[in-house]
């Protein structure tokens, strides 16, 4: 029987106190097409993430953003009161105009409201991880990083993140606050993000890749991964996301679901243990 506990994957400290299994959630799927509106099965989403605490799943990533504010009412109808040691992140720092559309909005009362109302929706009295979903070219960054400061001396957010950000940016981030975790896109397939990677894990910087199962086609449709696909018994799914935790200790990955059959495909790769020879093989393959 496959083993279906994300503890398998081992633990990270965020901001180095906060303790979380590395094989999270994204809750962006849980929401309607375009990831805007409910989705489709309600009672699905719930069951999703009613199953999270069941599977040792205590890291979950969301945004003001994903419906918008669906996704983070449905967590707190779902789980809150959320159990010991829960870790649910947050995001603000984009508006929405309609399915598929996400603007930058970096005005330092935007992301204050976002605080705010993240809050009162989590149904939480401080933000343990709070990330800036970008930083907004039209807004001086000083007054986007003097609010997040601010916001946290005042205990609203516990550690701050930045979300699709370069090396620079972190460096010019750190001078306000200290920054716990980056979220870029990365996974197996997609490497643009190596340098920012290398960089967290020099610096104890969790780095949660969006969109990480990507890849699993390549990984299932390559003559030299099927070797590795059938030692494992796994998926091409699970082998890019068993491939992700052995990249880096800082690798936090949060593949999206809004099934829970798919919960737990993607939960049974944090059991999958790659060898040196396996994944310098994989990533050989991700490269190209
Ligand atoms: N910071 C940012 O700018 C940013 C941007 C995008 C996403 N994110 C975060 O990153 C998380 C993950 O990113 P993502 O959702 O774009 O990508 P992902 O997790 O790599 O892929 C999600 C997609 O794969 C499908 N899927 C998931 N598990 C599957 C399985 N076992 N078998 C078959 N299909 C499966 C999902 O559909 P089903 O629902 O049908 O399973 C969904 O369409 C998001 O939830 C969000 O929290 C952040």
């Amino acid at each position: 029987m496959t083993t279906l506990d994300a503890s398998l994957s081992g633990s990270f400290a965020i901001g180095g106190d906060l303790n979380v299994n590395r094989l999270g959630f994204g809750a962006m799927r849980i929401t309607g097409k375009g990831i805007w509106g409910p989705p489709e099965d309600h009672d699905e989403a719930i069951r999703v993430l009613k199953r999270l605490p069941e599977l040792n799943v205590d890291f979950i990533d969301t945004a003001e953003s994903y419906g918008p504010y669906i996704s983070e009412d449905l967590i707190a109808e779902a789980l809150a009161p959320y159990s010991q040691g829960t870790i649910v992140a947050t995001k603000s720092g984009l508006t929405r105009t309609g399915p598929d559309e996400w603007h930058q909005v970096g005005r330092p009362e935007f992301l204050r409201q976002g605080v705010m109302t993240s809050l009162r929706r989590l149904k939480l009295e401080r933000l343990d991880l709070w990330q800036l979903h970008r930083i907004d070219a039209k807004v001086p960054r000083t007054d986007q990083f003097e609010v997040i400061a601010a916001m946290q001396k005042e205990g609203l957010i516990r550690h701050v993140g930045l979300s699709e950000v370069s090396v620079a940016d972190i460096e010019e981030a750190s001078k306000y606050f200290k920054v716990a975790t980056v979220q870029n896109l990365y996974n197996f397939a997609n490497r643009k993000s190596e340098a920012v990677l290398d960089y967290c894990e020099k610096n104890g910087i969790g780095f949660i890749p969006w969109f990480p199962l990507a890849g699993g086609d390549l990984v299932e449709g390559h003559e030299g991964a099927k070797a590795i696909l059938q030692k494992h018994n796994a998926s091409g799914s699970q082998i890019a996301l068993a491939w992700l935790l052995k990249r880096s200790p800082v690798m936090l990955p949060i593949p999206g679901t809004g099934k829970v059959k798919h919960l737990d495909d993607n939960v049974a790769a944090a059991a999958v243990k790659l060898s040196d020879e396996d994944f310098a093989t994989l990533d050989a393959i991700g490269r190209r």
